[in-house]
């Protein structure tokens, strides 16, 4: 007897209703435009309403995902949330969207996932083995963010990349012998490089020296650009090679990559690393900023919605972030 697979049966996303070009930024920061755009390729980022929170946000895209997937909230069975930006410290983001999208007789177990960037890749994999398992048939896998809460607003090198988002999917446990559905997952970590890309405060860390008015939350993003550009090219290159050999098949076989929309340089360069041509790379960045957690499931919705993705093409989802964190996934849609 074959172990069920998992498959991707709905996709959604949700973007904040305020955007902010650059040219607001440039305002507020000293940067300009030409300069963030000619960088990053960012054009615009969503920042969520003052009463919006991380659940809200994912609770948008989770419904979306549900709707597409013609599935309703009390046919999950789990529910996971990847996110860095929690609305509380605790109960877990995942609990409160439970609430929110009305899966009230579900009952079904909901947990967080905190592997920042990597998020939903680790969630999407951790889904995965659940299926696999036969414990769960249809997850909600969610990546959620409200980054623009941890950002430094007097920071130039890093408040100009975030945005505020949220992505999600519904996975449905497929029919043995069926061969669509999530074909691998891989996942690493590499907690020596903290330093480079880290927020600095912390629960047990307390806030950060030199806490003011400025940094209401736990701290801020701090990050050394140039070095964390070069390990998330080297990591996201390293790890779909992995899946791409963990499956017999190379980069011809891939029709969409789908990598972390963290900027545009670092997209090209992993594309450029992994062999595949930039029109095989799903880009969204210019329109939300890194969204962190979100980044992946949004792209995956956006490409789906406007009918790029088509049912057994094989896409490749790639990833890097804090950590270091680095994973993939690769499906047959
Ligand atoms: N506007 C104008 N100038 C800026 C600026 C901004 N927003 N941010 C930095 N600069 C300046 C720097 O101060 C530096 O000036 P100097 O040469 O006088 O010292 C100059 O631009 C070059 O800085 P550098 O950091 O070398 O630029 P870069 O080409 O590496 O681009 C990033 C900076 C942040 C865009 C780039 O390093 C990057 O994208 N890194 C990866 C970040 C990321 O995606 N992280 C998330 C991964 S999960």
């Amino acid at each position: 007897m074959n172990a069920p697979r998992a498959r991707i049966i709905g996709t959604g996303s949700y973007l904040p209703e305020k955007r902010m070009t650059n040219e607001e930024l440039a305002k507020i920061v000293d940067t300009t435009s030409e300069w963030i755009s000619s960088r990053t390729g960012i054009l615009e980022r969503h920042i969520a309403a003052e009463e919006e929170m991380t659940s809200d946000l994912a609770t948008h895209a989770g419904r979306r995902a549900l709707e597409a997937a013609g599935c309703a909230p009390e046919d999950l069975d789990l529910i996971i949330c990847a996110t860095s930006t929690p609305d509380l410290v605790f109960p877990a983001t995942a609990a409160i969207v439970q609430h929110k999208i009305g899966a009230h007789n579900a009952k079904a177990p909901a947990f967080d996932i905190q592997a920042v960037c990597t998020g939903f890749i680790y969630a999407l994999s951790i889904a995965d083995q659940f299926v696999r398992s036969g414990m769960s048939k249809k997850v909600l896998v969610v990546g959620a963010e409200t980054f623009t809460r941890i950002l430094d607003w007097e920071d130039r090198t890093t408040c100009i990349l975030f945005g505020d988002g949220a992505g999600a999917v519904v996975l449905d446990a497929v029919e043995e012998g069926g061969s669509r559905g999530i074909l691998s997952t891989h996942m690493h970590a590499d907690g020596s490089h903290v330093e480079l890309l880290h927020v600095t405060g912390g629960i047990s860390k307390g806030r950060p020296r030199g806490f003011d008015v400025r940094h209401e939350a736990l701290g801020f993003v701090d990050m050394q650009g140039n070095e964390v550009f070069k390990q998330a090219v080297k990591a996201m290159g390293a790890v779909a090679e992995e899946a791409l050999a963990a499956n017999g098949m190379t980069v011809d076989n891939v029709d969409w990559l789908i990598p972390h929309q963290a900027n545009k340089r670092i997209l090209q360069a992993t594309a450029k690393r992994i062999g595949i041509p930039e029109e095989r790379v799903i880009v969204t960045v210019d329109h939300h900023g890194n969204t962190s957690a979100a980044s992946v499931p949004l792209a995956l919705d956006e490409a789906v919605r406007d009918g790029r993705i088509q049912p057994n093409q094989i896409v490749l989802l790639d990833a890097f972030g804090g950590g270091f964190t680095w994973a993939s996934a690769l499906l047959r849609w």
